[in-house]
């Protein structure tokens, strides 16, 4: 890992593509030669916002960051706070393990070791997180990718009668736990715009959306595997293989992922930090 970051202090002089690289997939780009045990300075971090606002999902890899270290940096971009779901105790509240190991037969984190499918994290809120930031301290060998899709592109790629069909229309999302859902049903648009872009997406996954709002169930459930089939050509989808060190911070308004399952006899331990802005998605 490099600490040198002379190139990300004047973008001016260096053009943000000698340390912004693109994955060359549907979505995603690398930076590099940035530090995050550092602090960083306001062009650098106005870099990374750009960066982020084109690219939708940004991997840092390499880092040996601090918790401390992890909720500074998820500072520069928003509020870093507490996960909505309990966890066991532990020193650095905002941080938020997603993990399979056990400890005194306990689960130190979320989701264990199976599929996860596509989703926006948290769209249960009424107000969901916006950002997702999330460090890999311990990979397995094999398995746990993570797979990202590019709703905005999906969006867009579709023709006008399918926008036209979507106008309007609403989704209820929950889930899966009774208790994380909040009394009343939570709705959001089908559509939402980003408001720092002005792009729309479409904001719909199966882990956790459950129906389209006043639609008869066989109506809603067709329209709905319709989307998750556009959705998930490979197209809109760009994966990643988990290295030790990678941090990666996605925006959820125009994106949503899935991980894959791993072995249970290996342990797999991340770290994630979670920015809210208090939105509420817009069509
Ligand atoms: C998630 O679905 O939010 C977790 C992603 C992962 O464990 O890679």
């Amino acid at each position: 890992m490099t600490r040198a970051r002379s190139s990300m202090t004047s973008p001016s002089s260096t053009p943000e593509e000698d340390f912004i690289f693109p994955t060359g997939g549907a979505l995603g780009a690398e930076v590099r030669g940035v530090d995050l045990s550092l602090p960083l300075s306001e062009s650098e971090v106005a870099t990374i916002r750009r960066a982020l606002l084109d690219h939708f999902v940004l991997l840092f890899p390499g880092q040996r960051i601090t918790d401390e270290e992890l909720v500074r940096f998820t500072s520069y971009f928003g509020r870093p706070v507490e996960h909505v779901r309990q966890q066991r105790d532990r020193p650095v509240k905002e941080i938020f393990f997603i993990s399979n190991v056990r400890e005194n037969g306990e689960l130190i984190g979320a989701l264990g070791n199976e599929e996860v499918s596509f989703h926006s994290d948290l769209s249960y809120l009424p107000r969901p997180g916006t950002l997702s930031l999330l460090y890999a301290v311990e990979v397995p060998s094999s398995g746990g990718d993570t797979h990202w899709c590019n709703c905005s592109a999906a969006y867009e790629a579709l023709g006008a009668a399918a926008k036209d069909e979507l106008k309007g229309l609403r989704a209820l999302h929950r889930h899966y736990v009774d208790s994380q859902n909040p009394l009343e049903p939570v709705t959001h648009p089908v559509v939402c715009t980003h408001p720092d872009s002005g792009r729309r997406a479409l904001y719909v996954g199966p882990h956790l959306t459950k129906s389209i709002v006043g639609m008869p169930s066989t109506d809603s459930d067709a329209l709905l595997q319709r989307l998750y089939d556009h959705l998930s050509q490979p197209r809109f989808i760009w994966t990643h293989s988990w290295c030790l060190g990678d941090l990666i911070m996605w925006d959820n308004r125009p994106t949503m992922h899935r991980r894959d399952a791993f072995p249970d006899t290996e342990r797999r331990v991340m770290k994630r930090t979670q920015v809210f802005n208090d939105e509420v998605p817009f069509e």
